[in-house]
């Protein structure tokens, strides 16, 4: 077993029955370790945030494991507007992400065209726009990376024809492959991936999946198990195995040590633990969901889907020694031209979301959290490194439109005095109303502290 890892390891080549072999062996986690070491090699200990929305749950297809299935008479469906998706998109691009996911069942209402329009518009706040919207014709696809889409996600979801067509009702597995290989020969930097756990699946038919991806020269590969759905067909199957998937996942890090893989919501959703460990086996992208509440609910692919805290992710990624990147994140991150030279305008609002979600919190932060977190407060619920449009705040009242900053003395220069002032004004100009207090108060007047904020609380009632 040693020995195909090395191999796995310095020639990033498997023959189809070593990758059945790591598959079925009893213990993976020499393969996990290996594809955590091929990872960091590679592509480094940065991971790549992709801000996911997911615009329409409208789907012409029939996949029998989603919940989205058209014959899934108990959802309710939504299309978001041009304007809603805009705005989404702008709230993405404030917050600091580099990559807007964009993705819905097959809807065909978004023609290519309109897709078109939204793409560019979307296009002018810099960042890289991923679509992941199904099936379509090679000139569909040209619009829309004329229209300046950088990526793709469509997965195979299993290579084993037989299946497929099985689980996609009506579908053509040769079309689903010419569209992979349209993607590509576009220009599109193309992600696709399997299910692992659909019934009557094979391990063999899971490493001819691995040999795809690198057949295809895949760019991107999100793997998930799969979560059984209550109102599909495969009602009483079971989930699919979260260590087979994870074993998927790292083999295929093995094999194209330099591409993008998803720590995927799937894994997370199985798994407590689960996003973690994909990070720690080989992942290194994480696509937190940024549709708005109302929407995100009825888009269940499958139930409970996980969500992410940012303030808990970014502990959890400086606890395993790693960080969020600042760049867009395209493979390799070293020869994409996109990647090399960010805008002006998109530095700032980038450096700001990584410097924000990687802060640890000073001594007095944490003094001042643990005294208001949980409503702790004149029962007042407090949250902390709250965005607001493209700036993080230490704390925030919503309901009491308070900022609270805790500043350590270190705002001295012209330039930072000057970003702190355009700072304030936005804040301000948002409605909110702004204290700060030195570290030194914090130390050693906190009473003084919680007097002035009552004060204000009650000067603004
Ligand atoms: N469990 C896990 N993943 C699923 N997907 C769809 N339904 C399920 C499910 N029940 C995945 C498919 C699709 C992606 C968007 O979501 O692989 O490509
Ligand atoms: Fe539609 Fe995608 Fe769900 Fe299939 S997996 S039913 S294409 S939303």
């Amino acid at each position: 077993m040693i020995d195909i890892i090395n191999k796995a390891k310095s020639e990033h080549d498997l023959t189809k029955d070593e990758i059945i072999f790591l598959l079925s062996c009893e213990d993976g986690s020499l393969i996990f370790k290996a594809a955590d070491e091929i990872r960091k090699q590679y592509v480094g200990d940065e991971v790549h945030l992709r801000a996911l929305i997911e615009f329409s749950n409208i789907c012409r297809c029939n996949c029998v494991y989603c919940g989205l299935r058209s014959q899934n008479r108990d959802v309710e469906r939504y299309r978001l507007s041009k304007k809603q998706i805009l705005e989404s998109a702008q709230k993405a691009a404030d917050f600091g992400y580099k990559t807007i996911v964009l993705q819905s069942g097959e809807d065909v209402f978004f023609t290519a065209d309109y897709l078109a329009e939204i793409i560019k518009e979307i296009k002018n706040l810099d960042v890289a726009v991923t679509l992941s919207i199904g099936e379509r014709t090679f000139e569909e696809y040209k619009i829309l990376k004329d229209a300046g889409a950088d990526r793709f996600l469509l997965r195979i979801e299993t290579t084993d024809k037989k299946l497929y067509e099985k689980c996609h009702p009506n579908a053509n597995f040769e079309n689903r492959v010419r569209c992979l290989r349209d993607l590509k020969k576009l220009g599109f930097e193309t992600g696709t991936g399997c299910l692992v756990g659909l019934p009557e699946q094979t391990i063999e038919s899971l490493a001819d999946d691995i040999l795809f991806f690198k057949d295809l020269d895949a760019d991107m590969i999100g793997i998930g198990p799969l979560i059984v759905h209550p109102h599909t067909p495969l009602k009483d199957k079971p989930n699919g195995n979260f260590d087979l998937a994870l074993r998927v996942m790292s083999l295929t890090r093995l094999l194209m040590p330099d591409i993008n893989i998803p720590a995927t919501t799937a894994m997370e959703t199985l798994n407590p633990q689960g996003r973690i460990i994909a990070l720690q086996s080989g992942a290194n992208v994480v696509m937190p969901n940024l549709t708005d509440n109302d929407a995100r609910i009825k888009y269940e692919i499958y139930p409970n889907k996980a969500g992410i805290n940012y303030t808990e992710l970014s502990e959890k990624l400086s606890q395993i020694g790693r960080t969020i990147s600042c760049t867009k994140g395209f493979r390799g991150n070293k020869n994409s031209p996109l990647s090399l030279n960010p805008s002006p305008a998109g530095r700032g609002k980038n450096v700001n979301l990584a410097r924000t979600l990687r802060k640890n919190m000073t001594p007095q932060e944490t003094k001042f959290w643990n005294l208001v977190r949980n409503n702790q407060f004149q029962n007042i619920k407090f949250k902390r490194q709250y965005p607001i449009g493209p700036y993080i705040v230490d704390f925030i009242a919503i309901q009491h439109m308070l900022v609270v900053e805790l500043d350590g003395g270190g705002h001295n220069t012209d330039s930072q005095q000057k970003y702190d002032i355009e700072r304030a004004k936005y804040i301000t100009s948002r409605g909110f109303k702004i204290l700060r207090f030195w570290n030194n108060d914090i130390d050693n007047n906190i009473e003084g502290v919680f007097e002035t904020i009552s004060q204000t609380l009650r000067d603004s009632n």
